[in-house]
């Protein structure tokens, strides 16, 4: 039976584990420029309601490294749900292709993907959702703090499609999480009271900044405006100033805390230069660590591991 990585909890505690440690071990495979061929022939459509570097780039030239072929499917090629149901793209796509990834703007057409494509449909980003980004992250904290649990994780700014994939996680991986977010950008609530029920971390909303970065090993950020929201960027940037991320406000974190950011970053607005190119920052670590994960995602759905 084809599976789907839609959501974090679309796989289990030893699955995400066990990803891990084969996106380290086919990151060692091309950083010895070992051939790694564990799809060959295998093809993934890659659709696109939204632009995209990171995505886009990791999964073609993930697809190319492990022998297969990534094909970018742009809003001008398919017009999702316009030209044709999104049912109907599934159907069709399944009939050439031995996956999907998409990324799209409401949750239910990835949803829809998944339900109407019989081969693996991994979610690229959504307006709830970022897996594939959250996975990659754990991976670069697990490289650079040497562990993925007893660690103190401050997410600040929006309660966007990637805090709710960070909340998602921890409810399968125990840490402490506290989100410095302002009234009004709540993450969503049902993925909050799930997670919370599952009682693996202590998950906190703080509006206060400077107390939801204290003692924190891992603070990060992301937009203020994500992707379609655009128009509420002038508004939103007042409210979120207090919890951008600056020297002063990291001050209150842990010493050797790492700053994270999965990119693109409005530099100046959620996260400055200073921090950004400073010696806590990881982002580039985090981008490069896309590629690896989603490997390793390919492999586990496309590959019969
Ligand atoms: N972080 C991330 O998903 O980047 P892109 O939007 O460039 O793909
Ligand atoms: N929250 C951001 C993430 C970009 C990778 C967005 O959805 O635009």
């Amino acid at each position: 039976m084809k599976r789907d990585f839609v959501a974090i909890p679309d796989f289990d505690r030893d699955e995400i584990i066990n990803l891990f440690d084969l996106a380290q071990e086919l990151k060692a495979k091309v950083k010895k420029r070992e051939e790694h061929h564990l799809l060959k022939g295998q093809a993934l459509a890659m659709i696109f309601q939204k632009p995209s570097n990171r995505t886009r780039v990791s999964f073609e030239v993930g697809m190319y490294q492990l022998g297969g072929h990534g094909l970018y499917l742009g809003p001008a090629e398919i017009g999702l749900g316009k030209r044709e149901s999104t049912a109907d793209v599934a159907r069709v796509l399944a009939r050439y292709c031995d996956g999907i990834m998409a990324r799209v703007f409401g949750h239910d057409i990835v949803t829809d993907l998944a339900k109407y494509a019989d081969i693996p449909v991994i979610n690229g980003l959504s307006d709830l959702l970022h897996p594939c980004q959250i996975l990659g992250d754990m991976l670069t904290i697990l490289e650079h703090k040497g562990r993925y649990s007893e660690l103190t994780i401050s997410y600040m700014g929006d309660g966007n499609n990637v805090a709710n994939s960070w909340i998602n996680l921890a409810s399968i991986l125990p840490v402490k999480l506290q989100l410095g977010i302002p009234q009004g950008f709540d993450p969503d609530e049902h993925i909050l009271k799930s997670a919370k029920s599952k009682g693996m971390s202590d998950i906190e909303i703080i509006r206060d900044p400077v107390q939801a970065v204290q003692s924190a090993d891992v603070v990060y950020t992301d937009v203020w405006a994500s992707m379609g929201q655009e128009e509420e960027s002038e508004k939103r940037k007042t409210l979120f100033r207090p919890f951008a991320v600056s020297g002063e406000l990291i001050a209150n974190a842990k010493s050797d805390c790492i700053v994270m950011h999965c990119l693109p970053a409005h530099r100046g607005d959620e996260i400055t230069d200073e921090i950004m190119d400073g010696k806590h920052s990881v982002v580039f670590d985090q981008a490069e660590n896309r590629l690896h994960i989603q490997k390793a995602i390919l492999v586990k759905l496309m590959g019969n591991q």
